[in-house]
């Protein structure tokens, strides 16, 4: 595997790259790599081309400085995972590479960064936006790799590459769970026992709701639904949503396409899973 910890490096290695006609495929993370990024690489292997995973802890997008330190970065562990399954390049920049000093710029991309996640923590989605940018800027990948466990996240890119006509194509890969049904996250470490087993009822709820769903019944389902998590030990809900797939906004019974959302303190630690309906 090549590394790069230079733009400038990684730029012309890719000039070489894309003149011998290789599709280039983009796997954007902040590291402590589980399942859950490594299905993305292997997503991108399957459709052929090489394969970059950039690994940076993006400061931007961490509105709680004890988050940002608090973040696992185990990198030689990740450079092994990533040598195990043949990723063809690592980029992983140092803060000072990827920003300027005092860097202020920043992209609005309308009313979903201020719903959910957003509405919890601001000025995230402006950190993924603009650390985004500046990859597809560099890479200019023709194509992109995104898990659906941040489903906002991911509507928020197709956003940004929509309305800056990057000519990207993005794909949403599904949700890696642990065999119990716990989404993997690279926050899951710092889950005590105690919270793992709490932990489960997010991904429990989620589950109950799609088996259960009715769209004549969306405001009892969410109601039941949040209660479930309320009386669970350990665990403070932020919030849980049946919306709009295409919006975020509350479902009705003329949403066609549904999605459950969830996000929840357990422990100390903050947890989101979701899923599709329908
Ligand atoms: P990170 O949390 O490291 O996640 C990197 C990618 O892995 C994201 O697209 C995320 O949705 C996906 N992912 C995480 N857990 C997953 C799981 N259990 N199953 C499937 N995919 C999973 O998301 C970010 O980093 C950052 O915001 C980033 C996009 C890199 C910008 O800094």
């Amino acid at each position: 595997m090549k590394i790069f910890t230079t733009a400038n490096e990684l730029r012309q290695y890719l000039v070489q790259l894309k003149a011998s006609g290789a599709a280039i495929n983009l796997v954007p993370t902040m590291g402590a790599l589980h399942q859950g990024h490594l299905s993305l690489i292997q997503e991108a292997q399957r459709r052929g081309g090489a394969v970059i995973c950039s690994i940076f802890v993006n400061p931007k997008q961490f509105n709680d400085p004890k988050d940002l330190e608090l973040y696992p970065r185990p990198i030689l562990d990740d450079i092994k995972k990533l040598e195990q399954i043949n990723c063809d390049i690592l980029f992983n920049p140092a803060v000072s590479e990827l920003y300027a000093d005092n860097e202020s710029w920043h992209l609005n991309i309308g009313e979903l960064e201020g719903m959910l996640e957003g509405k919890f923590r601001p000025g995230h989605y402006q950190g993924v936006t603009h650390v985004v940018h500046k990859l597809f800027d560099l890479i200019k990948p023709d194509t992109a790799f995104f898990g659906q466990k941040d489903y906002q996240q991911f509507m928020v890119i197709s956003h940004m590459v929509a309305e800056m006509n990057f000519p990207v194509n993005l794909v949403m890969c599904p949700i890696q769970r642990e065999p119990d049904g716990l989404a993997m996250s690279s926050r899951n470490i710092h889950l005590t026992p105690d919270d793992r087993q709490h932990a489960l009822i997010l991904s429990k709820t989620l589950h109950w709701v799609k088996q259960n769903f009715n769209p004549n019944n969306i405001q009892r389902l969410k109601h039941d639904a949040e209660k479930a998590i309320r009386d669970e030990p350990g665990v403070e809900l932020a919030y849980f949503e049946i919306a709009d797939g295409d919006t975020l906004h509350s479902a009705d019974n003329n949403t066609k396409k549904i999605v459950a959302l969830v996000a929840a303190k357990v422990g100390k630690t903050r947890l989101i899973d979701n899923v599709l309906i329908g």
